[in-house]
């Protein structure tokens, strides 16, 4: 009998959630079944679009349900499988998140290559689904080319720290970030080799983006929404584009979110605003990973993890990424992962 420790939505949040609206709970796994594979999880992913399913309110996912474990993006090592195309010992890559233990279908665990010097961490950020986001986010939504000005918010995050540097890799003009603290911003100005960086809380967006880029942007990439689109809206050229990938300002909003007041310059900059899910971008996967994980095994492309530890720690961890707690990606680690 494998017993899991999980982590189960107890109350619907108001605002920012807080420790109260989850609970813990012990749990033995069900006998494997045809197909499935049963997995210990190393690493959990927690992410900003997890706040919005903790809403009961009609989204892109279902929500989650009231005193029933969550689900996310989880890395784990195969105890047991009866699946032809997983073994035992395989590392996978699957849904069963929020967890220590999990059966998973394998038609749903994706087995993953061990990369030299590149922990299994990074297939929940640089090398996961928030690196695919970055990528098909500024390729195809953003249409990003060669010699564009990019401005990216949330850009010391795990998908804004990767737009970024993609853009220099090929070939922005200039790239341009935002983030919500000091240390932030000298990271991304020095480590990640952004031409300018901002701290948002310092004042006016606008005004520091127009500081940033005189000549204005060709491209944004918006974690953010919020003031940080009003004034992209404002700095973008003619024909500019603005790929929508989040709008993390408003996640705990108790009442709606102003919208832009300058919403009508779209009309005469023809500006192409551009809302986007990685979902069906997947099919770019195996190019982005052969083309990103390149550049991260070289090491022109940096990636931070802020790694919380255990099981019970999942809830804080996910109120402190809501909060800016994290540089690169926030992670759990939950396993014996050496
Ligand atoms: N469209 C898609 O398919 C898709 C997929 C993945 C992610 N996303 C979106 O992409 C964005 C980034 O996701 P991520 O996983 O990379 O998270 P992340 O950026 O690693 O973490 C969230 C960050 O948001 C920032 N933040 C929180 N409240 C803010 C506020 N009021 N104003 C400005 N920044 C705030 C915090 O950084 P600071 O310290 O800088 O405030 C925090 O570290 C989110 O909006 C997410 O919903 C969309």
């Amino acid at each position: 009998m494998t017993s899991s420790r999980e982590v189960q939505l107890a109350a619907r949040p108001v605002g920012a959630p807080k420790p109260s609206d989850f609970q813990m709970a012990d749990t033995d796994l069900p006998a494997l079944q045809d197909g499935q594979v049963r997995v210990q999880n190393l690493f959990l992913s927690v992410d900003p679009y997890m706040r919005g399913r903790m809403n009961d309110a009609k989204s892109y996912t279902p929500p989650f349900a009231l005193n029933e474990t969550m689900t996310g993006g989880a890395v784990g090592r195969v105890l047991e499988s009866r699946a032809r195309s997983v073994q035992v010992g395989d590392t996978v890559l699957h849904d069963r998140g929020w967890r220590t233990h999990a059966n998973v279908n394998a038609a749903q665990a994706r087995v993953l290559k061990d990369l030299p010097g590149v922990p299994l961490s990074a297939y929940l950020g640089v090398l996961g689904m928030p690196g695919l986001t970055a990528y098909a986010g500024l390729l195809r939504s953003a249409e990003f080319r060669a010699g564009d000005v990019v401005f990216v918010s949330g850009a010391a995050g795990a998908v804004g720290s990767a737009v970024g540097q993609i853009a220099r890799l090929k070939g922005a003009a200039r790239v341009i970030g935002s983030a919500g603290s000091a240390r932030k911003v000298t990271y991304l100005s020095g480590e990640l080799g952004f031409d300018a960086a901002f701290n948002y809380k310092d004042g006016p967006v606008a005004a520091q983006l127009r500081e940033a880029a005189p000549d204005g942007i060709d491209v944004y990439f918006d974690n953010v929404g919020g003031e940080h689109l009003e004034a992209a809206i404002s700095l973008l050229k003619v024909g500019g584009h603005a790929a929508i990938c989040g709008m993390i300002s408003g996640y705990n909003a108790t009442e709606p979110t102003p919208a832009p007041r300058n919403l009508a310059q779209i009309i005469g900059k023809q500006l192409t605003l551009r809302g986007f899910l990685v979902t069906p971008h997947y099919d770019l996967y195996d190019t982005f990973l052969q083309e990103v994980g390149g550049y991260v095994a070289s090491g022109e492309m940096k990636y931070d993890e802020t790694t919380v530890d255990g099981i019970d720690a999942a809830p804080e961890a996910f109120i402190g990424l809501l909060a800016g707690q994290n540089t690169g990606k926030m992670i759990v680690r939950v396993g014996d992962t050496a």
